[in-house]
């Protein structure tokens, strides 16, 4: 249904007219805002499914479909059920998920140890994904917290999470990532030197083709609470994060962080959370002009849709705008539980 036209004579005052018209100097934006083909005709910026990186949560045991209490509308999957979903969104033509693992709690340690075993849960997974849904890109996070004891990313000596050892420890998780079939590895714990050295090991191990998305920007937030309660590690971390990720303060800082990503051979960026750090996003977008990510959290999903379900607002305007405003912030996609 058309809008009636404006006919900006009628009713008006000649003076008014005028003083719009010398203010304005004739140029008025609302007429390419009049109709909606005109909106269709000089809208900038186009959201598709191909703009889609779906995260998912993996769990233990067969035919488990387990809600995330405070992210309605998501759930746990055991590996069996994920195939069948990630099957469904290749068919929607999603073009990659994103894995992160609720692990045994009798297998989380000190060190994260079982994030090398290959067949551990989210190796599992990867290779039951590229099994039966070869066309989906699978992407792996790399971070320990799904595999230690405490819930932080890396190892944890008297109190410090240790850079070295860690970095030397993912790299080796992210070969074995790539054998089970990863196609991109994402570290998400904000070591330093992590990219160079995962490009390394995977080169070393002839996992040239494997590509590498750092989280480059990833800030300490409080955007992703219900994640952790998600992956079982809400309960159990101790302290905070802020010795390894960005304070949220910072944005020189974090262009800094992506700028080392970048020399050390990362092939696309990631900027997490996403809303709030949308200046992040133009930022890194125009600094490097490599592909750029953004992350949109648990929390920014709960948000959402908590204020819809409570009818407060119109959660699918509401979802399509956020995604929308990252387009327009210069990003290549979105990581979203909304895929
Ligand atoms: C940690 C990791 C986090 C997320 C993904 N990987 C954050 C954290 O718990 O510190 C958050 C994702 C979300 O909130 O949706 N390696």
């Amino acid at each position: 249904m058309q809008p009636p036209t404006e006919t900006p004579n009628e009713g008006l005052s000649d003076v008014t007219r005028n003083i719009v018209d010398e203010i304005t100097g004739h140029r008025r934006m609302r007429r390419n805002r009049k109709a909606d083909w005109t909106r269709r005709l000089v809208q900038e910026n186009r959201l598709t499914v191909d703009d889609l990186i779906w995260p998912v949560f993996v769990v233990p045991g067969t035919n488990v479909v387990d809600p995330v209490a405070a992210m309605p509308g998501v759930s746990r999957m055991s590996i069996d059920r994920l195939v069948g979903a990630a099957k469904e969104a290749a068919d929607l033509g999603i073009p990659a998920i994103a894995t992160f693992p609720n692990v045994d709690m009798a297998l989380r340690d000190e060190t994260g140890s079982n994030s090398l075993a290959a067949d551990n849960l989210i190796n599992a997974a990867t290779r039951a994904l590229k099994a039966h849904v070869p066309q989906i890109g699978v992407i792996t996070d790399v971070a320990l917290d799904p595999f230690t004891s405490h819930g932080h990313d890396g190892i944890l000596r008297d109190g410090v999470i240790v850079n070295d050892e860690t970095v030397e420890q993912i790299a080796r998780a992210a070969v074995v990532q790539a054998d089970a079939g990863a196609d991109i590895i994402a570290p998400s714990e904000m070591m330093d030197g992590r990219v160079g050295a995962i490009r390394r090991a995977l080169d070393d191990a002839g996992h040239q083709s494997v590509g590498i998305m750092s989280y480059a920007t990833k800030f300490a937030s409080a955007f992703y609470g219900p994640y952790r309660e998600a992956i079982g590690t809400g309960g159990l971390l101790k302290g905070d994060k802020k010795t390894y990720y960005i304070d949220p303060a910072n944005g020189t800082e974090a262009l800094r962080d992506a700028a080392l990503d970048v020399e050390e051979g990362a092939d696309m960026l990631m900027v997490k959370p996403g809303l709030p750090y949308l200046d992040i996003c133009w930022r890194m977008k125009d600094a490097f002009g490599l592909p750029v990510f953004a992350y949109q959290v648990s929390g920014e999903y709960a948000q959402i849709k908590a204020a819809a379900a409570n009818g407060w607002i119109d959660g699918d305007r509401v979802m399509m705008e956020t995604l929308l405003a990252f387009k327009r912030a210069g990003c290549d996609g979105i990581l979203t539980y909304f895929a």
